[in-house]
This record gives C-alpha cells, sequence and structure tokens, in this order.
C-alpha cells in the first residue's frame, strides 16, 4: 500500500531540523505522569513516513546542568576540547560539546578510578578507592545509578579534572526513537508523537530524561528547531485493508495505532479494529479517549477494551482484557487478523506474549507445544509484530 516517494536529502547522518507546531499534555492534571503530545512539522523537508515508522530526533542538554558542569571543572566553556568517544575531526568548544554532543547521564566505572587517581583531598581518596575494591562491586553499581557527571564533580572536586580529561569519560549523546501516532495519508506535512515524559529524583537531585524534556521544555513552538530523521519500520498495518487488526497499546504504545487507525480509515480498509488500552486512571489517563469514542460511534473500530490499572485495589491489565475475551480474540485470529503489541518491553510486552499463548492453547484445545508453533507461523505471516521498548 505504501506509495514509492522521492528520497529527501534529510537522514539520520543530515538530520532535518524541524520545527515543533504544538506541544500539548494529554494527561490530566492529577496524573502521576505527563504524557505530552507533540506535533512535528516537516514542511520543506522532502521527508515522508508511513505509518509504523518512527520519528527519530537528536535531543541537546539543559543549558543548567552544562552550566554547572562548566562551572565545577573552573572551566569558561570556550576551552576546546575532543572527547575521545566522538573522534571529532577537529576540537570544540566545551559548552558545544557539553551542549550538543554527550551524554551527562551514566558515568562509566572508568571515571571513579580517574578521580580516585587525581583527588587530593584525603576523605575524597578514601571514599573512591573503597568503591574501587573487589568487595564493592555492588555497592559501586548502585553509587553510580544514582549519579550523573555533574554528581560526581560536585561530591569530589579535589580531583580537579581538566575539561580535556573530563570529556574522555562521557559517551556520545544519541537520538531517540518515537512511534510515529499520525498517518501520512491525513498529515502529509507533519508528524505527531505521545511521548512520556521522563522526570525523577536520584542523589537528591531532580533528573531530566534528556530527549522527552528536550521536546517537552526546549524544544520550543515555532522558534528552536529539533535535529529529526525518519527511521523506516517493518512494524505497519496489514498491507490488505481486508484482514482485522488486533491492537495492544497501552501506555504511549497506543502512538502507532493511532497512526494504524487514520491510515485505516483513510483507506477505507474493511478490515475491523480490535484496540486494547490500558494506563493508570481513566480520569486523568485515557489518552486521546474523544478520538477512540468518535472511531467507535462511527464504526471505523469495532471494539475498544481498556484496563486502568490502578482504579481499583487489584490491577487490572491488557491481557486480563484479553483473557475475558479469549473466545473472540480467538475467532479474530482464526479469521485472518493480525496482533499487534507496542509500548514496555520489560514487562508488558512478556505478559501479552504468554496471555496470547495460554489465550491459543486454551481456545484452540492446543498443546503449549501446539499453541507456540501456531504463534510461530503468525510471526512468519507477519501477523504478529511488535514494536516495544
Ligand atoms: C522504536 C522505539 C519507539 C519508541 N516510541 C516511544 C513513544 O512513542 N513514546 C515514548 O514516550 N517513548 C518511546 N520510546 C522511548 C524513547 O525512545 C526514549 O527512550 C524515552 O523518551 C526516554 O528518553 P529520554 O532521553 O527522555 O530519557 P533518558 O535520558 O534516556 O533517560 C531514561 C533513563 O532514565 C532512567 N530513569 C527513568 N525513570 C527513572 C526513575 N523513575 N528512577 C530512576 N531512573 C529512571 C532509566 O535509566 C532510563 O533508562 C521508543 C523507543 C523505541 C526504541
Ligand atoms: N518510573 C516511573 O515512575 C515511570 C512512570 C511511568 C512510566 N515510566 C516509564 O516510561 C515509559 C513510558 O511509560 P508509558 O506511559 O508508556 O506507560 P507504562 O509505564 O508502560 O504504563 C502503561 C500501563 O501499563 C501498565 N502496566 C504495568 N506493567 C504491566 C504489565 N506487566 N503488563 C501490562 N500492563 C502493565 C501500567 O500499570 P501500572 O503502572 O499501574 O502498574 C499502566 O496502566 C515506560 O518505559 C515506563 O517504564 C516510568
Amino acid at each position: 500500500m505504501s506509495t514509492p516517494v522521492d528520497a529527501s536529502a534529510f537522514s539520520k547522518d543530515n538530520p532535518f531540523p524541524a520545527l515543533l507546531t504544538e506541544n500539548r499534555t494529554l494527561t490530566q492534571l492529577g496524573s502521576a505522569k505527563e504524557t505530552r503530545h507533540f506535533v512535528v512539522s516537516l514542511a520543506g523537508s522532502g521527508l515522508h513516513y508511513k505509518a509504523g515508522d518512527s520519528l527519530g530526533v537528536f535531543p541537546s542538554n539543559r543549558a543548567e546542568e552544562v552550566a554547572e558542569i562548566i562551572h565545577r571543572l573552573g572551566a569558561t566553556g570556550e576551552e576546546l576540547v575532543s572527547p575521545q568517544a566522538l573522534k571529532l575531526p577537529a576540537p570544540l568548544p566545551l559548552r558545544e560539546v557539553l551542549t550538543h554532543k554527550v551524554a551527562l547521564a551514566g558515568p562509566p566505572r572508568r571515571i571513579i578510578e580517574t578521580l580516585a587517581a587525581k583527588a587530593t583531598a584525603s576523605e575524597e581518596k578514601e571514599k573512591l578507592t573503597a568503591l574501587l575494591a573487589p568487595e564493592a562491586k555492588e555497592a559501586l553499581v548502585a553509587f553510580l545509578d544514582d549519579r550523573e557527571f555533574v554528581d560526581l564533580l560536585a561530591e569530589f572536586p579535589s580531583a580537579k579534572l581538566t575539561p580535556q580529561e573530563f570529556v574522555d569519560h562521557q559517551r556520545r549523546l544519541m537520538p531517540r526513537l518515537y512511534s510515529i501516532a499520525s498517518s501520512s495519508r491525513v498529515y502529509p506535512h507533519e508528524i505527531h508523537l505521545t511521548v512520556a515524559v521522563v522526570r525523577y529524583q536520584t542523589n537528591g537531585r531532580e533528573r531530566a530524561g534528556v530527549c522527552s524534556t528536550f521536546l517537552a521544555d526546549r524544544a520550543l513552538v515555532g522558534s528552536t528547531p529539533a535535529p529529526v530523521f525518519v527511521s523506516n519500520s517493518h512494524f505497519g498495518p496489514p498491507e490488505d485493508g481486508a484482514k482485522d487488526c488486533i491492537m495492544i497499546g497501552p501506555g504511549t504504545g497506543i502512538a502507532p495505532f493511532r497512526a494504524f487507525l487514520q491510515d485505516r480509515v483513510a483507506t477505507g480498509a474493511a478490515g475491523r479494529n480490535w484496540l486494547f488500552f490500558g494506563d493508570q486512571k481513566r480520569a486523568t489517563d485515557f489518552l486521546y479517549e474523544e478520538e477512540w469514542q468518535n472511531y467507535l460511534a462511527k464504526g471505523q473500530l469495532a471494539r475498544l477494551d481498556t484496563a486502568f490499572s490502578r482504579d481499583q485495589a487489584t490491577k487490572i491489565y491488557v491481557q486480563d482484557r484479553m483473557r475475558e475475551n479469549a473466545a473472540e480474540l480467538w475467532q479474530w485470529l482464526q479469521g485472518g487478523a493480525s496482533f499487534f503489541v507496542c509500548g514496555d518491553a520489560k514487562r508488558m510486552a512478556k505478559d501479552v506474549d504468554l496471555a496470547l499463548h495460554e489465550i491459543i492453547a486454551a481456545q484452540g484445545n492446543l498443546t503449549p507445544v501446539a499453541a507456540a508453533d501456531y504463534v510461530k507461523q503468525l510471526k512468519k505471516d507477519k501477523r504478529y509484530q511488535r514494536d516495544v521498548y
């Protein structure tokens, strides 16, 4: 169904400086989360995308954190540096490197060794040496988990790392991917994203996920460009519009299914759509509720099953809704439906996979081995696809 398109001059190696045209919260006041809807303009980029693709975003770091690091290094920010990990063609000013080129989180064990070798204050040296002892392996991991580079400069000032020594311990700042939440058949010149903004505290400091807060706080609508690229994916709605779709998308996992639905409605796909959505609370976390209700009212969404995990004493998850509807789910699969999963990889995708196996075994009266074969065949036929992170 995808139409051949002209290649854009923009790619991961040459990202397009895109402007945001919209940045709004999807979660309501009182939610434990901050999930946002972004609209990224593709105007002038020549970029094309299809439902199921992701958008890569190159973030930059927070100016306050960069300023604190420069201050703690006793530097001005103008010093020329060339981080070992980057292999730059020519050195760049420290401020530019810290803002755009290196990650400020995830300090490695190696920096503790450098600090231990260079610390001149005895209490600092003792603490660092103790952390490097063979019996302190777990303590060191926990210590580093709780800290970013700036914490180490604050805690061990006597080591007086030079700007070059400091950046030699840093990794390249990587782009982040986001599932595209719009269809290019409806929005050819823009891309929609559904992003959970990462904010938390460790070691008494407020932390900010680099890219989600770059989009939320620093890429100002209409003025500060965000470097982006389209990352093509094999994930996508069935080529044959007559086929049914079962979509499991809790939390931000809903994003690509908003694109799938827009796409299938735009092409007049005759296949039925069944969406499972879950999040913490119905009152505050029902992302895009109105849109789903509209699709339901028009019959474009055949079924919507929701699982709001924290609206009752016992957690209810999307896989519980799948189990409650096992017979119908089995009928859809037997009728040729495709099964899609998007969202959390660590727990959700595994538990949904287990539920799928159990439903197939019970409904199809199959042994666990035969059910696993059935799932394998679904995957082979590209009828079981996942976009999990
Ligand atoms: C194919 C793909 C599609 C994706 N689609 C989406 C999408 O549609 N929407 C979306 O929101 N995300 C999506 N993601 C995830 C996204 O790419 C980023 O990983 C996410 O936004 C976090 O990036 P960040 O730079 O804001 O945070 P980072 O700076 O990378 O920080 C995240 C890290 O912070 C730490 N952390 C987070 N919370 C806590 C806590 N409470 N306590 C201690 N440590 C913590 C963890 O180590 C975590 O790994 C997708 C990922 C992939 C691979
Ligand atoms: N550290 C935090 O405080 C925090 C908070 C939110 C999101 N996150 C992270 O941010 C990312 C994006 O989050 P998100 O907005 O997409 O939502 P999410 O955290 O994936 O949650 C969406 C829904 O899935 C539920 N869930 C939790 N475990 C599950 C499982 N095993 N099976 C099925 N459903 C399950 C959640 O319930 P419950 O949460 O009620 O269990 C919630 O109702 C995720 O990677 C997540 O880990 C972190």
